[in-house]
């Protein structure tokens, strides 16, 4: 039985893997972001995936969530832990902090968000009250705590993610009505993902790491630079944390 993981900006491959192939495959819905990685965690395998394809070339709106999610079930992946970056909107979530959201408010559009898209389809009414996985999202919240308490990482139990179409950040209005309406964090490619693996009744849990305040939320403007910084500074402990999780205990 094998785990999966999807990477995103900041972690297009995953080197603690022992990788052992690396294939390029197809599915119903087309051909996901990337080659799938085949290798082993412990002794555990792994199938990662980077989201935003190998070079990063793939903006959030044109990720084909579908294949992506259809390449890992049709290899067997029995779970999913998805790695996030996000702007913090809640006070409370800043840059180098990890958040392990528990909830979903969807703003994206004019993506391939369902499966049931056809008169061929079974047509499905996912439940989706609790997007994410309870099991797996204790699994990255232990895994946080023994790794990153060491470095003084801020670790978020529950949070609301907020998904916006992107790849534009949000204007500071935005970012008012979406703390009104109680996101914390915001970012662009948790959904669809998360309800096609529902969709596919496949287990999934997402990793946020916080790389800026979101727009309007700090006395300066959001720099790119700055996210990679945090980024580069903070993806060693966010590769310890999905290898501890993984290694944790039998899925
Ligand atoms: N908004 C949307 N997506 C993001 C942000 C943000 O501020 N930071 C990282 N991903």
């Amino acid at each position: 039985m094998s785990i999966g993981i999807i990477g995103g900006s900041g972690l297009d491959s995953f080197s603690d893997l022992s990788v052992q192939e690396q294939r390029v495959v197809t599915t119903e819905w087309g051909e996901p972001s990337a080659p799938l990685c085949f290798g082993t965690l412990g002794n555990t395998e792994v199938v990662f995936l980077a989201r935003h394809g190998v070079t990063h070339r793939l903006p959030p709106h044109r990720v084909n969530y579908r294949a992506n999610i259809a390449a890992l079930r049709a290899e067997g992946v029995k779970a999913i832990y998805a790695v996030n970056v996000v702007g913090g909107i809640n006070g409370e979530m800043g840059p180098g902090d990890l958040v392990i959201p528990d909830q979903i408010i969807d703003y994206t559009f004019g993506r391939g968000h369902t499966y049931s898209d056809s008169p061929d389809q079974v047509l499905q009414h996912i439940d989706f009250t609790f997007p994410y996985d309870d099991s797996l999202r204790d699994r990255l919240l232990q895994a946080a705590i023994a790794c990153g308490t060491a470095c003084e990482t801020r670790i978020h139990a529950e949070a609301v993610y907020g998904a916006t179409q992107g790849p534009r950040l949000e204007t500071a209005a935005e970012i008012a009505r979406m703390a009104n309406d109680g996101c914390d964090i915001v970012g662009m490619t948790g959904m669809p993902e998360a309800a096609l693996a529902r969709e596919l009744q496949i287990p999934y849990a997402c990793l946020a790491l916080v790389v800026n305040m979101a727009a309007g939320l700090s006395e300066e403007r959001i720099s790119f630079g700055q996210m990679e910084t945090v980024m580069a500074n903070n993806m060693p402990l966010v590769r310890k944390v999905l290898t501890q999780a993984v290694a944790s205990r039998q899925h």
